[in-house]
């Protein structure tokens, strides 16, 4: 099979390569192996690649946390038994899925309904399960109440929006570019405010005088520190990403004074920590809702995987505006 692989971290144009001709990996008891047909390059594997995430590489090492593919092989048990030949959005390969094949756990493979593209299915658990969890699970945001968020642009900040308008909770939408505010407002936003106009909470403060209880920051460093400034008593921050890669600053007043709180949040750590009904039913709910259109993904454009490295390159440029998808099998 042909892999995309990386022997060190670096610049993704410097350390990615395809490899040809090597041998597919085996599935071993419990896991199923995956003829994959997509898969999206997330912030989370350009930071992989890079050497600045969470997950350290074990060289050499396929990139890819996420896909589309269709399971081919088991290596035993019955999960497995019951996945063979369908499409199944895949997660936690052990392998890395910007390859011909990839094997990953049967648990970490949910079957996918005909009415839902490749093209959505590949990108099924990194953004939509962490939109839901996020919103629905630990802040719990009520009907009606405020949440904050910056990267507000990006494809998990527009399904936040939409989540909004399902759900009844109000979005304050944090965003870089200002040609990001009508397309916001037109998918439901209910404030919008450009990081350039001024401090984020003082513009906060104008637009939700009453302060907001609820936020989530994928950037960190000022926009970050702002976010969780912004919050009034007993408010919430949850940290899921690191954009900017700069530390956030919180005076300890803020945590003291008005029992602000911040926590990280990793859909990893969080998933693991949940009964399966608890993941069956999320894992229904992203159906429900991808077909609705909320928990949705846009595209700025789809590569052969093999183009691995300058689909990384427009991935990894400002104001893409949509996903990037590497194409790698027929169905
Ligand atoms: N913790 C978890 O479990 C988890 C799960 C899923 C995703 N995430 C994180 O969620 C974040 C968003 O993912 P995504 O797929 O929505 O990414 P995306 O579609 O690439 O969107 C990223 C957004 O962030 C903005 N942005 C990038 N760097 C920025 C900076 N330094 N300052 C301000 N804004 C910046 C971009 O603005 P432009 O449009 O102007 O380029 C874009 O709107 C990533 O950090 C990802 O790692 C975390």
């Amino acid at each position: 099979m042909k892999r995309v692989v990386f022997d060190k971290v670096g610049p993704p144009q410097d350390v990615l390569r395809v490899e040809e001709d090597v041998p597919a990996p085996q599935p071993k008891w419990g896991e199923v192996m995956v003829r994959m047909l997509a898969s999206p390059i997330n912030p989370s594997d350009l930071m992989y690649i890079a050497g600045r995430y969470t997950l350290v590489p074990d060289f050499p090492a396929t990139p890819g946390f996420e896909g589309v593919g269709v399971v081919e092989a088991t290596g035993g048990g019955l999960l497995g038994w019951f996945r063979k030949g369908k499409r199944v959005a895949v997660i936690g390969s052990r392998t890395g899925t910007w390859a011909e094949y990839a094997v990953t756990s049967a648990k970490f493979v949910v079957p996918i309904p005909n009415d839902i593209t490749d093209e959505q299915a590949a990108c099924f658990f990194v953004n939509p399960a962490t939109a839901l969890a996020m919103v629905n699970h630990v802040l719990r945001v009520p009907r009606g109440g405020w949440l904050l968020q910056s990267a507000a642009g990006g494809e998990l900040g527009k399904m936040v929006v939409r989540m909004g308008k399902k759900f009844g909770f109000r979005t304050l939408n944090v965003v870089r570019r200002r040609e990001q505010v009508d397309q916001l407002k037109k998918l439901g936003a209910d404030a919008v405010i450009v990081e350039s106009d001024g401090p984020i909470p003082e513009q906060v403060k104008k637009l939700a005088p009453h302060g907001v209880r609820y936020a989530i920051d994928p950037v960190g460093g000022a926009t970050g520190s702002g976010v969780i400034a912004s919050l009034t008593d007993g408010g919430k921050c949850l940290l899921y990403g690191s954009l900017s890669d700069e530390p956030i600053s919180v005076h300890p007043r803020l945590c003291i004074g008005t029992a602000i709180s911040v926590e990280g949040f990793w859909l990893g750590h969080w998933a693991k920590k949940q009964r399966i009904v608890t993941m069956l039913r999320l894992f229904r709910q992203v159906k429900a809702l991808m077909r609705e259109g909320i928990l949705s993904t846009q595209f700025a454009a789809t590569y052969p995987f093999e183009d691995a490295a300058k689909a990384v390159a427009h991935a990894a440029a400002p104001g893409k505006g949509g996903k990037v998808l590497l194409k790698i099998g027929d169905r």
